[in-house]
């Protein structure tokens, strides 16, 4: 009977202690919107928010995550936010679908008292005015508690066209004088795609080299819509297009299904530029079916948002801005890994 009390006594002690370590432990939530869960890099990015989040919970502290799809629609995404909002959030990650129209979602956050991070797409972009960031927020995003978390894209386009100026002919494949290329553009929302676009061909230019655009046109960030205008201006300008420029990998697969396809050989009769490194990018990188990626590093940018976060979360305070650096991936860095 004694025996029997000792146990009951130990279990119930157990029992009180388990209710008193989870009376402790403190959830909390967190809003993150994403601009369009098919986005490739988007993708690799959320995923590691939620495993970097779960891997930062102790048994005191956990993180309720509330993930939703903007499925690039700015009401969507709008909606989205208010429902963070009434659900009463602690933070919130934002991927904004339209940075040109960031204005009103931002306030509404700030207004709410709900701490903000900003990633991936800066929405300083589209200030027609030329306006800094502060002018154009009326210093919302020095806010002591929002702030953007991204890479910047001038690195990105710069060394996309160092990779070409760095090549023996420096992309001119047919000793014309001149490198002849097409770019295929993201996504504007995405101050990205403008940089990018200018940066990689400014490179060129800078090193003293003489370019040509054969054709510009926007795909989006998207796969299929890369492979279309690739395929079409191959067809138009044939063996004059020595450099395929792309903003982004998922474009870069895409082009460079549609060079197989038109019977060229990168490396060979042609090059082609994409920036993210995903997975089956750099494969291509290996393979010599593409001569150069740039790492967008989305472990580096999920972190440092997450830490962010939390520190927001902590009271703690942070900086408005945190940026990741790009990397070169290029034939001779694959092969050292
Ligand atoms: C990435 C793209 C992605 C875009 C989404 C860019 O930084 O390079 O792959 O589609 O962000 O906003």
């Amino acid at each position: 009977m004694k025996k029997f009390l000792a146990i009951l006594l130990v279990a119930m002690m157990a029992l009180s202690a388990l209710s008193f370590a989870s009376a402790e432990a403190k959830t909390y939530k967190v809003g993150v919107s994403i601009y369009q869960f098919t986005d490739n890099f988007m993708t690799l990015y959320r995923n590691e928010i939620e495993n970097y989040f779960k891997s930062l919970e102790t048994d005191d502290v956990k993180y309720e995550i509330i993930m939703a799809d903007g499925k690039n629609d700015m009401a969507e995404q709008t909606n989205q936010i208010n429902n963070f909002i009434t659900q009463g959030v602690d933070v919130i990650i934002l991927n904004l679908v339209q940075t040109s129209s960031a204005d009103a979602l931002i306030d509404q956050i700030v207004a709410n008292e709900i701490p903000l991070v900003l990633i991936n797409r800066e929405p300083l972009a589209y200030d027609a005015e030329g306006k800094t960031l502060d002018e154009a927020y009326e210093g919302i995003l020095n806010n002591p508690k929002v702030c953007y978390v991204g890479a910047d894209a001038r690195q990105s386009g710069t060394f996309q066209g160092e990779m070409v100026a760095e090549l023996e002919n420096h992309g001119d494949i047919n000793g014309d004088g001149k490198i002849s290329y097409i770019m295929i553009e993201g996504d504007p929302e995405n101050i990205d795609a403008q940089y990018r676009t200018e940066y990689s061909v400014k490179a060129l230019t800078d090193a003293g080299y003489t370019v040509e655009c054969l054709d510009d046109q926007v795909g989006n960030w998207d796969q299929t819509k890369g492979q279309e205008l690739c395929a079409n201006a191959l067809t138009k300008y044939g063996n004059d297009v020595e450099v395929v420029f792309c903003n982004n990998d998922a474009m870069a697969l895409g082009a460079a299904t549609a060079i197989q396809t038109a019977g060229r050989t990168v490396g060979k009769d042609i090059y082609l530029l994409g920036v993210d490194a995903l997975e089956e990018a750099v494969q291509l990188v290996k393979d010599g079916e593409m001569t150069g990626t740039v790492l967008n590093d989305h472990i580096g940018q999920s972190h440092a948002a997450v830490d962010v976060a939390v520190k927001l979360l902590n009271g703690e305070d942070i900086e408005n801005y945190y940026w990741v650096d790009y990397v070169k991936v290029n034939k001779a860095y694959v092969d050292a890994q």
